[in-house]
């Protein structure tokens, strides 16, 4: 009998041990809110790595949500433009290398799970650390929300929290304006495992590795791309607008002629040289020069003319940018399949999120009807009152 006891205790030993292991497994969780079509800021800053990432084969799951509850979260009056958008994002990312035979791609209000797993977390959190959170913060400027801020919105850091915790994400490749939401979702994630006891898997944030990658300035130079200032390139953007774009592209305002000396900093031009240009696009295009920091050293002693550089940045980008182009065009062509695409990923992903869900219920001892327990312990209570 005690032996018996001892095996079960070791087998239950060592299915505790093959759950760690699993969890240690790596998977990555990231996406995007869908309120416009995606551009080169966001390839540079996201897109290019998750494909490499995907195709690296180092990743036992790769998951890609189309965050829609959260674009509703400041965009509650406008549910038309998060429709809209819901294709042109999935479109944008099949068009980047996405393959949905690597990578699960979902819709977050399709997996229902996440809400229960936010209304949980919620608990964990304090209303002055959201108030903290600098990301939140600067939205809450940018969107003249001081007076009258959506609950939904002040909360959404918690709800990002139940997206990367529900996938069990141990990477999460994202943008450097998304650290505040990582370091919240750490601090939930501890908090929940010390309260109710090991359950959540950290996350750890995965940076682009190249400054101008981190922050690809608009086309105006004036701040980050973003589509509410007009001043993006798109990935389905046609040669000739993209043509346009980078000719009226901010340079160095004192490099007036072209023997004058140019200075690289918030020089755009050379910003998005150095996101996207390589050693053979010089071989192909500007063979005068051997590489980025040859062309560098010639804007600045002077004698190199913006438009010279400006013609080879267009060249770079059209290079980089036609194959998306196509292949977005090609996939245009069979939108069923693009809703195929995304109601499987979204079915797959709920699966997932169940599982963790139950682990969460267990921890947490909500899990009231799943093993009988608590009826046998209540009925102990009560037996012979
Ligand atoms: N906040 C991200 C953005 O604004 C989108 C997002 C929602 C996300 N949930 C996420 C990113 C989880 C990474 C992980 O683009």
């Amino acid at each position: 009998m005690a032996a018996g006891k001892n095996v079960a205790g070791k087998l239950g030993c060592y299915r505790k041990i093959e759950m760690r292991v699993g969890k240690m497994s790596k998977v990555i969780l990231t996406g995007d809110r869908p309120t416009g079509k995606l551009h080169v800021g966001h390839y540079v800053g996201s897109l290019r790595r998750r494909v490499e990432l995907q195709d690296s084969g180092e990743y036992e799951k790769i998951f890609i949500m189309i965050a829609d509850a959260q674009a509703l979260t400041d965009n509650a009056d406008n549910p038309e433009k998060v429709r809209q958008n819901i294709v042109e994002v999935a479109l944008d990312y099949m068009a980047c290398g996405l393959d949905p035979a690597k990578s699960t791609l979902l819709i977050q209000s399709q997996v229902p799970e996440l809400c229960e797993l936010s209304f949980y977390y919620m608990n964990l959190v304090t209303v002055s650390r959201l108030q903290r959170n600098p990301t939140v913060k600067a939205e809450i400027q940018m969107r003249n929300f001081e007076a009258s801020i959506p609950v939904g919105f002040f909360t959404y850091p918690i709800s990002q929290a139940a997206d990367i915790t529900a996938f069990q994400a141990t990477t999460v490749p994202v943008g450097e304006d998304q650290m505040p939401m990582l370091e919240q979702t750490r601090e939930i994630v501890h908090k929940f495992n010390s309260v109710y006891g090991e359950t959540l898997v950290e996350p750890q944030i995965l940076l682009p590795d190249n400054e101008a990658c981190m922050r690809l300035p608009g086309i105006d130079g004036k701040s980050k791309m973003s589509k509410s200032l007009g001043n993006c390139i798109y990935l389905s953007e046609e040669p000739d607008e993209i043509r346009k774009k980078v000719m009226s592209m901010f340079t160095d305002p004192n490099h007036l002629r072209v023997e004058d000396p140019g200075s690289l900093e918030g020089n755009t031009v050379f910003t998005y040289l150095d996101a996207f240009c390589e050693d053979g696009h010089f071989e192909r295009y500007l063979p005068e020069y051997a590489n980025l920091d040859e062309l560098k050293e010639h804007y600045k002693r002077g004698g190199l003319g913006d438009v010279k550089v400006k013609k080879f940045l267009n060249q770079v980008l059209q290079e980089e940018l036609e194959p998306i182009r196509n292949r977005r065009k090609e996939l245009q062509k069979d939108i069923p399949y693009v809703f195929e695409v995304l109601k499987k990923g979204s079915e797959e992903a709920e699966k997932t999120a169940a599982k963790t869900l139950d682990a969460v219920r267990a921890a947490m001892k909500i899990d009231y009807f799943s093993d009988g327990e608590l009826l046998k312990e209540q009925t102990e209570k009560y037996k012979g009152a």
